[in-house]
């Protein structure tokens, strides 16, 4: 995520006075990871090497072989760092790689490009990780996984915390999944560093291969699902430059066009609006801003870290569960964002909860480690989630359906629309389900649906 002047085609001299460690060393690449583009046909590799020296990428695919030149730079730190972007690429298809200076060069890896039209895709969610051993038993599970095709992380990485070494042993750790699925990332508190801030973050991770970037949030189409990545740790209330963003990302994303394309929205971000961890505990002004956007426009899950603990919500607005006549294993979409707390990735588990459980909160462990699997089904439009302990077993799963609709008991009228647009219409819709609503199992119908 490279959104300072400094880090892109810095001149040797700069280089020299801002990176001295970087002077000699060895030019064997590390910590190589790919990270996805804008466009599904585009993938970026960065790469760090004890020595600063050039940056290449070169990949070969069905339709021959290609390659690039990038950029190196670096930061305080004394390691070097690189990036490029292989583009034009076939979609769904394996490609292989390799990246170097030239003259020293890393073994050939291969990887595969996601196409966004595919009726199937998997992924795997984590937040707060950091170095522990049972960080590193995730760490252990991901990288022997074959299926998923991509990482997200809701904040709160490596846990640096001002030690930019720590950032290099995550890295390496990762780097056996990182170069063959792309990792993408919302920042978390402990992205800002003691001192360096942000920095390390922005130099390791990229969203858009240039030094104008968006910032701390960016968006990518995957089979089924816009992935939206916000960042609570930059401004986000209304006026700020992010909620302008999000208010028109997540306008577009809702459209009938799109849902119909892409049924699902998922935004990832670090802080939850929804806790009851007594750690922190929901984050109330987050909520205060964004709620009201997040169900207007349809968002179907919030997934978020920060207390290191499982939960996860019924369908809720403003602290009313929208649970009538739903069950945990299957709910419809469009009823109301629900929202995860997935911190159980590796640090120190939060026991303390909130007692009793508020209504809001549908299930929660407090006391495990593991990750999240989320997989997409286009012919049963459905989406599924299943939180993995590193145990072996399995401490939540439910699946939401698009098109799966609420039935009312009074006049046949038909609720859960795939997104909806009116604060009456959500008023409607918590009066129905908390009311006199059950859910049906059926394909949406614009003919027969109506919203009270
Ligand atoms: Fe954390
Ligand atoms: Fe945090």
């Amino acid at each position: 995520m490279l959104c300072l002047p400094v880090v892109q085609g810095q001149s040797l001299n700069e280089a020299i006075s801002e990176c001295p460690g970087t002077i000699t060393g060895s030019t064997n690449p590390t910590q190589i990871h790919l990270q996805t583009a804008d466009e599904p046909t585009a993938m970026t590799v960065m790469w760090a090497t004890e020595q600063r020296g050039d940056a290449f990428v070169e990949w070969s695919h069905s339709g021959g072989e290609q390659s690039t030149q990038g950029n190196s730079y670096c930061y305080e730190h004394d390691m070097a760092f690189h990036m490029a972007q292989m583009t034009n690429l076939p979609l769904g298809e394996e490609i292989t790689y390799k990246v170097g200076d030239g003259n020293t060069w890393s073994n050939e890896i291969k990887f595969s490009t996601i196409n966004p039209a595919s009726d199937h895709f998997e992924w795997i969610s984590i937040a707060d990780h950091g170095l522990s051993s049972e960080g590193q038993d995730v760490s252990e599970e991901i990288i022997a996984d074959t299926s998923a095709q991509m990482v997200t992380i809701s904040g709160d990485i490596s846990y640096s915390d001002g030690n930019q070494n720590v950032w290099d042993e995550w890295f390496d750790i990762q780097t056996p999944s990182m170069m063959k699925i792309p990792w993408m990332t919302a920042a978390g508190n402990h992205e800002n560093e003691p001192i360096t801030g942000f920095t390390g973050y922005e130099h390791r991770f990229d969203m858009d291969n240039t030094a104008e970037s968006e910032g701390f949030y960016y968006t990518r189409q995957v089979p089924g699902a816009l992935l939206v990545f916000m960042s609570t740790e930059h401004p986000f209330t209304t006026g700020s430059s992010q909620f302008t963003w999000l208010k028109n990302v997540l306008e577009t994303a809702n459209t009938p066009e799109s849902r119909e394309a892409s049924p699902f929205v998922i935004v990832y971000g670090h802080k939850p609006m929804y806790s009851s961890n007594s750690y922190h505990g929901s984050e109330v002004e987050l909520r205060n801003a964004l709620e009201q956007l997040y169900v207007e426009q349809g968002v179907d899950l919030v997934i978020a870290g920060h207390d290191h603990f499982y939960e996860r919500t019924w369908p809720v607005v403003a602290e009313k569960p929208l649970s009538e006549g739903l069950d945990l294993a299957v709910i419809p979409s469009g009823i109301a964002p629900i929202h995860l707390v997935i911190g159980v990735g590796g640090r120190a588990a939060y026991e303390d909860l909130d007692e009793p459980q508020p209504s809001w909160s549908a299930y929660r462990e407090n006391s495990t480690y593991g990750w999240t699997r989320l997989v997409y089904d286009d012919t049963s439009r459905s989406l599924s989630l299943t939180h993995h302990r590193t145990d072996g077993t399995i401490g939540d799963s439910f699946t939401i359906v698009y098109g799966m609709v609420l039935e009312s008991d009074e006049g046949g009228g038909f609720l859960g629309l795939p997104g909806f647009n009116s604060l009456s219409t959500i008023s409607a819709l918590i009066g129905v389900a908390l009311g006199r609503g059950r859910f049906i199992s059926g394909r949406f119908d614009d003919e027969s649906c109506s919203v009270e």
